[in-house]
């Protein structure tokens, strides 16, 4: 059985693009019956980024509450925050003493940050910059060498990371016999990236974002937002390029898409098409809404979820980390 691991970063709200981006193509694949799906919040990486405790404990609660209420069912899957599983922190330490410092010198957020310091003309290259940052591709390959992950699926701007968890599972390997699985990224081209509010990715740092579970009247006023151009009704207008069209398309079916398409070139008015786009929004998304509702007012239930997804992580990961801790001589002593 071939094991496929996603982490998510526990940062921001998440919103329609990651929706048919990541969230629902991962619960489709998580429905398959013949491969282990683990999914993880990925806590410990968001602490890299955020300094600030009062957004990170919200920020796991909206991200969890989200993949349960799309209809993430975690009986089927195995559905954990990092931190509950000490032993990939355990397991990123004995992998730091094995990771060359030039590996990670090339890391390419390491390597803008130290770009970026010096078009600044700072004194020192490495201002600012943290061993959190600097290690971060050394937790993700714990992360996923924890749990002999064959599949990774991830964005293209996580490939050399992968690339770095298959070097470092490979000098493990020929150290200490062979113990991990090489990780495969998969990368996907076809997963829908949506245009935001403005016509650019849709995306937090843009500031242009559709938050997924908007109450109604809002997520209304959101898609009153999205950009157009100025074609009056009834002049033909290009689906290609449009906002509209595209977000609209990641929702509806090919049958209604192409009835669009058609309507597009009768000249559908804007107004006409932002009010069928918020109603094919509202459908997909009121019952899941009202899931997520339900499930951020009780995070005790939330928090159970996590625990017994914990659990069954750490039914994998107690005794593999055992045999890790012998091969490299940490060791009873009698
Ligand atoms: N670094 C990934 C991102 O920013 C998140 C992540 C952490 C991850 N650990 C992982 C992804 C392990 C896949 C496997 O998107």
């Amino acid at each position: 059985m071939k094991t496929v691991l996603t982490g998510i970063t526990t940062t921001g709200t998440p919103h329609i693009g990651h929706y048919v981006g990541a969230i629902r193509p991962a619960i489709e694949a998580s429905r398959n019956t013949g491969i282990r799906s683990c999914l993880f919040l990925a806590d410990y990486h968001s602490l890299v980024k955020s300094g600030d405790p009062e957004r990170m404990a919200p920020s796991t609660l909206e991200i969890a509450a989200a993949w349960l209420a799309c209809g993430l069912d975690p009986e089927r899957v195995i559905f954990y925050r990092q931190s509950d599983v000490p032993e990939i922190m355990e397991l990123a330490w004995i992998l730091t003493c094995m990771t060359a410092k030039g590996l990670m010198n090339r890391a390419h957020a390491y390597k803008a940050a130290v770009a970026e310091n010096e078009a600044a003309e700072a004194r020192d290259p490495d201002q600012g910059i943290m061993m959190g940052l600097f290690s971060y591709p050394i937790l993700m390959t714990a992360d996923i060498l924890m749990f002999n992950a064959d599949i990774v699926p991830v964005g293209q701007d996580q490939k050399q990371h992968l690339e770095m968890a298959r070097d470092i599972a490979q000098r493990f390997n020929h150290h200490f016999g062979e113990t991990f699985v090489l990780p495969e990224a998969a990368i996907s081209e076809t997963t829908a990236v949506l245009p935001g509010l403005d016509g650019r990715k849709m995306s937090k740092s843009y500031g242009n974002t559709i938050p997924l579970f908007l109450p109604e009247k809002q997520l209304r006023k959101a898609v009153m937002k999205i950009k157009t151009d100025s074609l009056e009704p009834g002049q033909p207008k290009d689906p290609e390029g449009s906002i509209l069209f595209a977000i609209y398309a990641a929702y509806a079916t090919p049958a209604e898409t192409a009835a669009v398409r058609r309507r597009y070139a009768d000249g559908i008015a804007w107004g006409e098409m932002k009010q069928l786009l918020f109603e094919t929004l509202d459908k997909e998304l009121r019952g899941m809404r009202a899931e997520y509702e339900k499930l951020i007012a009780d995070p005790a239930h939330v928090e159970s979820v996590l625990r017994a997804g914990a659990a069954k992580a750490r039914k994998l990961s107690v005794p593999f980390l055992a045999d890790i801790r012998r091969r490299v001589g940490v060791r009873p002593l009698g």
